[in-house]
């Protein structure tokens, strides 16, 4: 499968009227997993790259509810990036995906959803050793 339905862009509606918008997120509804834990990362900027990695067994979900930033993934053959600059925009990123987030305006804050805990153990934080687990895949 191409990366590119490997990893969808979600739009998600944004409830509005004149009172403002609202955007809402339901787990195994329109995010493809049980949401297990929630993070999300500001006061970065444009001079920043965070991830460089990937996920044995995380799936993730990014939205950008403020200002905006960019995620380039790879599946170790095909690469992309994805702007997230819209709050009903977001990205959904299986496991075993090499990821990068960068170009992050002042005001951003990144919100990421994912399937799991925490756990350190299944970060792959070497690109190499991911090449290795990921064509072993194959
Ligand atoms: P890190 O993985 O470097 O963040 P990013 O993916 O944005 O580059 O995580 C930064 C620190 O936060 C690191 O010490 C691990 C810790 N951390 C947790 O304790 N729990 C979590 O859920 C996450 C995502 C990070």
């Amino acid at each position: 499968m191409n990366l590119e339905t490997r990893c969808p862009i979600l739009q998600f509606a944004a409830l509005g009227d004149e009172r403002g918008q609202l955007v809402v997120i339901e787990g195994g509804r329109n995010i493809p997993f049980d949401i297990k834990r929630v993070f999300y990362i500001y006061g970065s900027d444009s001079t920043v790259v965070r991830g460089n990695h990937a996920n044995r067994n995380s799936e993730f979900v990014l939205i950008n509810v403020a200002g905006e930033s960019k995620v380039r993934i790879t599946d170790g053959n095909e690469e992309m990036a994805v702007n997230l600059n819209q709050p009903m925009i977001g990205v959904y990123i299986p496991k075993m995906i090499w990821k990068d987030m960068y170009d992050f305006s002042s005001d951003s804050v990144l919100l990421v959803l994912t399937n799991t805990h925490y756990d350190e153990k299944e970060y792959i934080r070497d690109f190499d050793q991911y090449l290795t687990e990921v064509h072993a895949k194959e």
